[in-house]
């Protein structure tokens, strides 16, 4: 298939290209580097041995959507743009207001008048907020606790509706958990602008000897051992689920929505341990107030997505440790300036 990655150039997107290259897929980039580094592009290049197809393209910009739409002919999108900083949204709603779903309904405007019919969306956990009971299955309770949040369930909605009204338009709504890892090359990865709000990439800028120590936030949670607990997802296990979404499109024509998780749920005290452990390294940490807004205990019922996608999680703590901190390690400061 001839796919469009749009926000390819960020985290999950990067690693995403490189398995649909893997599998023989004909792949553009499009992306407005607003939240990653153009130095990405020569890393792709590195790992596939074939250049990458980047298009410059920000998605508020619908006539230039639309314009690029009119000149190209692709078999499905895959959406990844969109701001995603939790603490953001609240300081800054309108503009995820805008960004997210402002840029999702001009993308399914450009791939309507095109004929695009096959959307893979990233929405993500954020939609089940604080979860009556855990594993969490898809059809739990939504509900949204910041503007984030509300951006990803409006967008599920929208394209929901979209699909209702049109029999020939399917999306694969993907709830991600809490991608973390990098591709085993450690030649790409996650790399966050400013101070990591996220537990892994914090971790690893400790380790690497770019902060003190780890803030954890609270240790009195109704948890194993009081601290928060998440379920992470290698991100190339992530990476693959998008290439079974695809051939779920084609293979099924129907649209689905599924979480992405291992099923395992693991505490902050738990992943500092597994990291300390692959780094061969300590890693400093205070116990401090618990952040506003934060959950005792979310993770995933996978289970949809093995009986729809064939898809499960293979790589466990500790191979997303190593990976992320060879990454780190490789690259103390994140992607060398292009
Ligand atoms: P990221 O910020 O690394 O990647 C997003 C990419 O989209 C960036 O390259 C950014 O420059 C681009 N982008 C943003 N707005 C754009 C616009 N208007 N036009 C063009 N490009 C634009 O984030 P990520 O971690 O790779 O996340 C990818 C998607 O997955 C996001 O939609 C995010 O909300 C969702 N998600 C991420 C997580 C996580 O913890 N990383 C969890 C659940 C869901
Ligand atoms: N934590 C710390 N110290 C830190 C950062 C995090 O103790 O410096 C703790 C948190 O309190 C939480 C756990 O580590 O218990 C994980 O926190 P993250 O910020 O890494 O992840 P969250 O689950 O809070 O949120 C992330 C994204 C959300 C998304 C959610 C589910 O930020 O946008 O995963 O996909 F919705």
């Amino acid at each position: 298939m001839r796919i469009l990655l749009c926000g390819g150039a960020g985290y999950i997107g990067a690693h995403t290209y490189v398995v649909l290259v893997e599998r023989g897929h004909d792949v553009v980039v499009a992306d407005n580097f607003s939240n990653s580094s153009p130095g990405v592009l020569a890393r792709l290049r590195q790992i596939t041995g074939r250049p990458v197809p980047f298009q410059p393209l920000d998605l508020r910009d619908r006539d230039a959507v639309t314009g690029f739409f009119a000149h190209q002919a692709f078999d499905a999108v895959v959406h990844f743009a969109a701001l995603k900083s939790v603490g953001e949204s609240c300081e800054r709603p309108l503009d995820y207001f805008h960004n997210n779903i402002g840029g999702t309904l001009n993308l399914l405007h450009g791939m309507r008048e095109a004929g695009v019919d096959r959307l893979v969306f990233s929405s993500s956990a954020t939609v089940y907020g604080d979860p009556e009971r855990v594993p969490v299955r898809e059809d739990a309770r939504l509900q949204v606790t910041n503007p984030y949040g509300r951006t990803k369930l409006v967008m599920e909605e929208l394209i929901g509706d979209l699909c209702r009204s049109d029999a020939g338009f399917h999306a694969a709504n993907l709830r991600y958990f809490n991608p973390v890892g990098a591709h085993a090359s450690g030649l790409i990865g996650e790399d966050p602008t400013g101070i990591p709000n996220n537990l892994m990439p914090y971790i690893c800028q400790v380790a690497v000897g770019r902060r003190d120590r780890l803030s954890v936030y609270g240790a009195d949670w109704p948890t194993v051992d009081g601290t928060g607990v998440r379920d992470y997802i290698h991100v190339m296990d992530l990476a693959r689920a998008h290439a079974d979404a695809l051939d779920f499109l084609v293979r099924e024509r129907r649209s689905l929505t599924v979480n992405l998780g291992t099923g395992q749920g693991v505490s902050v005290l738990q992943l500092v341990e597994a990291f300390a452990q692959a780094a061969a390294r300590r890693i400093p940490y205070q116990v401090v107030a618990r952040r506003p807004g934060d959950v005792a205990e979310v993770y995933a019922d996978p289970s949809l997505a093995e009986r729809t996608l064939g898809w499960r999680a293979e790589l466990g703590i500790e191979a997303m440790c190593r990976d992320a901190w060879r990454w780190q390690s490789q690259n103390p400061q994140g992607y060398p300036m292009a």
